[in-house]
């Protein structure tokens, strides 16, 4: 029997607005159509079930990141960025480059940001909770990390806008060249520049995380060159996907009021809450690796050279790894999950994304008694991240 006679078709398109809208009886039917599924639409393998998920990100010699970890095969089409240093490459390399930001963003380091995003977090839902009425999105979700984040890299004031339309470049352009694709990179010449500008050492202050990582990869041997190129690497990836994090973490307990009230009762579980968010509704849900050897998984070949796309979002809420996946529950133990990713190439700056939920999160709990849906929240699509464009509240 040849592998294509034992391996299941889906032509589900993962990519669609109506897939991304709401995934989730997708990810059920694709996680138990098999442990391996054919996706006939874009060509490629597919895996959503939580054990094959891990099992593929931790083996990064068989699933390689160097061509590309969206649908962009680098080995035959031009990506639209140079590739990163980190995320797009593979050991050696990888690790070098890995090596250089861990020197960096040591326990030390990130416990040095405790203090000033506990009081940027008080303070800005102090603010909100004089408005009492406020979108979660644009005043709490992108405000918070907008402001913590780019000081504690070193960014200047002005400008900073911009990281949200490159992120939404970054993780739309992981996807294949559909509407989401066009509009993320559409007028995007500007943000670029303005990006690769402020990844350059005389653009950050001396004391930030950018300038330490210029000095860390200057020391690793790195051209100044690479040492902007890994410093993109958090611009990229630090500030959507913390702001679908926050996002949707308030999301889930405007609307899931016995967490809220759990919360509130005690608000050191904000840790919890957004370690739960990020199993639950996973900001990022997607990404690829390429095979490099044929490869034989649950009796079915896939030869070398293949796209392979691993849904980290299904695998989150796989009951074959989870006690009743479908409940949002502070009181689990969400730890594990691949919401950060796993292995060599698991996130980088997951120490500084859950200081900002624990801070977010632990701010409202403090203060707000009430939290309750204004309106009707809107999706933001997106080929790679999960969230929300707008989520009206009231706080009391
Ligand atoms: C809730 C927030 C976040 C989520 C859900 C998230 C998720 C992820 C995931 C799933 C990966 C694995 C990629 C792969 O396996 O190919 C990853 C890698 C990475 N993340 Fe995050 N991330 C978050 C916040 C951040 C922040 C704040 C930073 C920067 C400080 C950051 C920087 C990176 C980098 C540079 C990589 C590449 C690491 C490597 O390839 O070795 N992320 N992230």
């Amino acid at each position: 029997m040849t592998a294509t006679a034992v391996v299941p078709h889906s032509d589900l398109d993962p990519f669609s607005d109506a897939f991304l809208d709401d995934p989730y009886d997708a990810h059920r039917a694709l996680r138990d159509a098999g442990p391996v599924v054919y996706l006939d639409h874009y060509r490629v393998w597919a895996f959503a079930r939580f054990a094959q998920v891990r099992a593929v990100l931790t083996d990064p010699a068989t699933f390689c990141s160097s061509a590309g970890v969206g649908l962009t095969d680098f080995r035959k089409e031009t990506p639209w960025r140079a590739p990163s240093l980190l995320l797009e490459a593979d050991q050696p390399e990888h690790t070098r480059a890995r090596h250089a930001i861990t020197k960096v963003l040591t326990p030390k380091v990130v416990r040095r940001f405790r203090d000033t995003f506990t009081q940027a977090a008080e303070v800005l839902v102090g603010k909100l909770l004089d408005r009492g009425t406020f979108d979660v999105v644009a005043d709490l979700a992108e405000a918070f990390p907008l402001q913590v984040f780019p000081d504690a890299v070193g960014l200047p004031p002005d400008g900073r806008e911009n990281l949200l339309p490159y992120g939404s470049m970054v993780f739309n352009g992981f996807g294949p060249r559909n509407h989401l694709f066009e509009e993320a990179m559409a007028g995007g010449v500007a943000v670029r520049d303005w990006i690769m500008a402020h990844c350059e050492a005389d653009a950050l202050s001396p004391d930030g995380v950018g300038a330490l990582i210029h000095q860390a990869a200057a020391e690793e041997g790195y051209e100044p060159g690479e040492r902007a190129l890994l410093v993109r690497s958090f611009l990229s990836a630090g500030v959507d996907t913390t702001v679908h994090g926050l996002g949707n973490a308030v999301f889930c307990l405007a609307t899931h009021q016995d967490q809220w009230q759990a919360l509130r009762a005690d608000p050191s579980l904000a840790r919890a809450a957004f370690e739960e968010t990020i199993r639950f509704e996973s900001p990022v849900q997607t990404f690829f690796r390429t095979t490099t050897v044929d490869v034989q998984i649950a009796g079915v070949t896939l030869p070398a050279g293949e796209k392979v796309l691993t849904f980290l979002g299904a695998a989150n809420r796989d009951p074959r790894e989870w006690e009743n996946p479908d409940e949002f529950d502070l009181s689990r133990r969400a730890a594990g999950h691949v919401g950060f990713g796993a292995g060599t190439h698991a996130c980088v700056g997951q120490m500084l994304a859950r200081l900002e939920g624990e801070a977010l999160l632990g701010a409202l709990a403090r203060q707000v008694e009430t939290l309750e849906l204004a309106g009707p929240p809107v999706r933001q699509l997106s080929n790679t991240l999960r969230g929300l464009q707008t989520l009206p509240v009231r706080v009391g």
